[in-house]
């Protein structure tokens, strides 16, 4: 089962971003804590980051061509403003589970809308870092249906 994790803007800058609001760990911790897991769970895991949006389109589009089985993302800002990252995701048809380490939920107004919602499996939001180790338990599940 290949997975593939991607994470959008500014989610290298963990731990120094705002902590109060997405914690101390970095973006190595995160990285380590998503490559363990997978050891864990039995999975074959690849970790993506980028600030750059078309970049993320780009990858979701060779996800399809690696034929990986399912994804997780954190689109990070994206969340909110991006229909080239829900037409990709939608192109490929590979099941995924958006991610957010904060409680977007209990956020600003512009934080309330999720273009990748409407594709995504389940999301989950708030649990900070341990939330993409959830999100790979869920994946797992529901491809192994
Ligand atoms: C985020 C929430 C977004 O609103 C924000 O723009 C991010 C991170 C999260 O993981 O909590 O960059 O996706």
């Amino acid at each position: 089962m290949k997975i593939l994790v991607i994470n959008g803007p500014n989610i290298n800058l963990l731990g120094l971003r705002e902590p109060q609001v997405y914690g101390k760990e970095n973006y190595e911790e995160l990285r380590k804590l998503v490559d363990s897991h997978a050891l864990e769970i039995g999975v074959e895991v690849k970790q993506y980051q980028s600030n750059h949006e078309g970049d993320i389109v780009d990858v979701i589009q060779g996800a399809y061509l690696d034929a990986v089985d399912g994804i997780i993302i954190n689109p990070a800002a994206y969340t909110h403003t991006s229909i080239a990252i829900l037409d990709a995701l939608k192109a490929v048809k590979i099941p995924c589970v958006e991610v957010h380490i904060s409680d977007v939920e209990k956020r600003e107004a512009y934080r309330q809308i999720s273009y990748v919602r409407e594709v995504a499996i389940a999301t989950v939001s708030g649990k900070g870092i341990k939330g993409y180790a959830i999100a790979m338990d869920i994946l797992k599940e529901h491809l192994s249906k």
